[in-house]
């Protein structure tokens, strides 16, 4: 875990992807720039001689090639016709076959839910799992020109039980000039009585395969594991919204010298949100929010590249999925700053007294006439009117100059970003990335 140097007392357990390297080889991260704890981390691997015997043998930036500058920015290999496209499903072991989960159907949807509640991502020391619900699961898996056939379940031939799951959605993603047609790869679970049986690499084959086949032939993923190789690595960092029931669940720790009252007080919010014209977004504001998105997301070197039927669909609030605000300027009746976050509860695992962690992971913002801290202030106030436990935030984009400002403190999770067929050489600071998977 590693102790925070902000305002934020004690540190901060993320409950998602940690990376997977011993610990104990480490010296605490803190002071280290992200591209330094990357690099060191790489090293490391090298080091330890870690082989990725699938990874190794897929179109992605390998470790070996990390500083040659003669190899091109762009995509690894080149399309292939639709027909050399192998035709059907990749080889399953026997007691397992494939199936495809449509999460129209209510019954697929519960079965897809229980897989990730049950064996889905959790911290190192298993006290919180993700669990992402029904609702947002739909959400995150039927964007504007979706495939039904990306969402691929592995079930037993003889009892029916699903047991593996993958999934990929559309997406264009613009690096540099260059604006590409991608899957977003997501949600790559396997029940934790079959891991570690190569199962993985056979699921992210087939994933592949049948992107290619709709002549898709990039994707973007995120992983808490280092995989050859990383565009970027970002940083979860965490603002207590409810700081003692975060204590109390060993989400985080009082800090030196605090008592529970006064670390309380550290975090107290106003009622109500500050900002004149501050209000929930609507279905009417989809153009203008369009607008105002596209031109933030143009200083990025790896962004969406969002039109008005993804905007509706990725920011448009939704009840306990997706909360979005937006400043509309009392006098012109402008829309000049915009922010947004998304709901992921985590399960608390074994607390006598608390199940759920109501977490509020800050997505898309945009700030051109409030300060970028006072905006994200009331998104802050806007979640803990909705009883949000803690609110979370990656130090991608513009966001670390809030961060410390705002109270939030450094999680231990990292976040890998990693793009399929398409290679970055010079890697990305995360000030560079203007993306964000659920
Ligand atoms: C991630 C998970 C599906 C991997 O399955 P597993 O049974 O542990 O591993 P398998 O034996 O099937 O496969 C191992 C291969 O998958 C790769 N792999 C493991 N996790 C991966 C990930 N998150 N993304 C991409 N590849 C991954 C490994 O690097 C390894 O390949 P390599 O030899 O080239 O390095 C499984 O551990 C799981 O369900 N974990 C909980 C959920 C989770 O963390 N999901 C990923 C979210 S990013």
């Amino acid at each position: 875990m590693v102790v925070s140097d902000s305002p934020s007392p004690g540190g901060h357990r993320t409950p998602g992807p940690d990376p997977k390297l011993p610990s104990d080889t480490h010296p605490p991260l803190g002071g280290a720039t992200e591209a330094e704890a990357l690099s060191r981390q790489v090293q490391d691997s090298l080091v330890l001689g870690t082989r990725h015997r699938f990874w190794e043998t897929q179109p992605v930036g390998q470790f070996k090639d990390l500083g040659d500058t003669s190899l091109p920015d762009g995509p690894i290999e080149p399309p292939t016709p639709r027909s050399d496209v192998k035709q059907d499903p990749y080889n399953l072991p026997a007691p397992y076959e494939w199936t495809t989960c449509d999460m129209d159907d209510e019954q697929t949807c519960d079965e897809v839910y229980g897989l990730l509640a049950l064996n889905y991502v959790e911290d190192d020391d298993s006290l919180f799992r993700f669990n992402y619900t029904k609702e947002f699961l739909c959400w995150a898996l039927r964007p504007p020109g979706y495939f039904k056939a990306w969402h691929i379940g592995v079930r037993v031939k003889a009892t029916k039980k699903l047991v593996a799951f993958i999934t990929g959605v559309p997406a264009r993603i613009r690096i540099r000039d260059d604006v590409v047609r991608m899957a977003e790869i997501n949600f790559l679970c396997v029940h934790k009585k079959l891991r570690s049986k190569r199962l993985a690499p056979v699921m992210i084959k087939e994933v592949t395969r049948r992107v290619h086949l709709e002549n898709i032939w990039q994707a973007a993923y995120t992983a808490g594991v280092i995989l050859p190789t990383p565009i970027t690595t970002s940083r979860y960092w965490h603002r207590s919204l409810n700081p003692k029931k975060l204590i109390d669940v060993q989400f985080s720790r009082l800090g030196a010298r605090m008592t529970m009252s006064r670390t309380i007080k550290l975090y107290k919010l106003p009622e109500s949100t500050v900002t004149p014209g501050f209000r929930k977004m609507e279905l009417r504001d989809v153009p203008p929010v369009t607008r105002l998105l596209r031109k933030y997301l143009s200083k990025f070197v790896v962004a969406p590249d969002f039109d008005e039927d993804d905007v509706e669909h990725w920011l448009l609030p939704r009840e306990n999925v997706i909360n979005s605000y937006l400043v509309e300027s009392p006098e012109t009746h402008d829309i000049t700053d915009f922010c947004s976050f998304y709901t992921l509860p985590s399960s608390i695992l074994n607390n006598p007294n608390y199940t759920v962690l109501k977490s509020a992971y800050s997505y898309y913002n945009v700030a051109t006439a409030t300060p970028l801290p006072q905006l994200m202030n009331d998104a802050l106030i806007a979640a803990k009117q909705q009883d949000f436990d803690v609110f979370n935030a990656l130090d991608a984009m513009e966001n670390e100059t809030f961060l410390k400002e705002l109270k939030f403190g450094p999680g231990d999770g990292h976040l890998h970003y990693y793009l399929y067929n398409y290679r970055v050489r010079n890697g990305l600071k995360p000030s560079e990335l203007g993306l964000v998977l659920l």
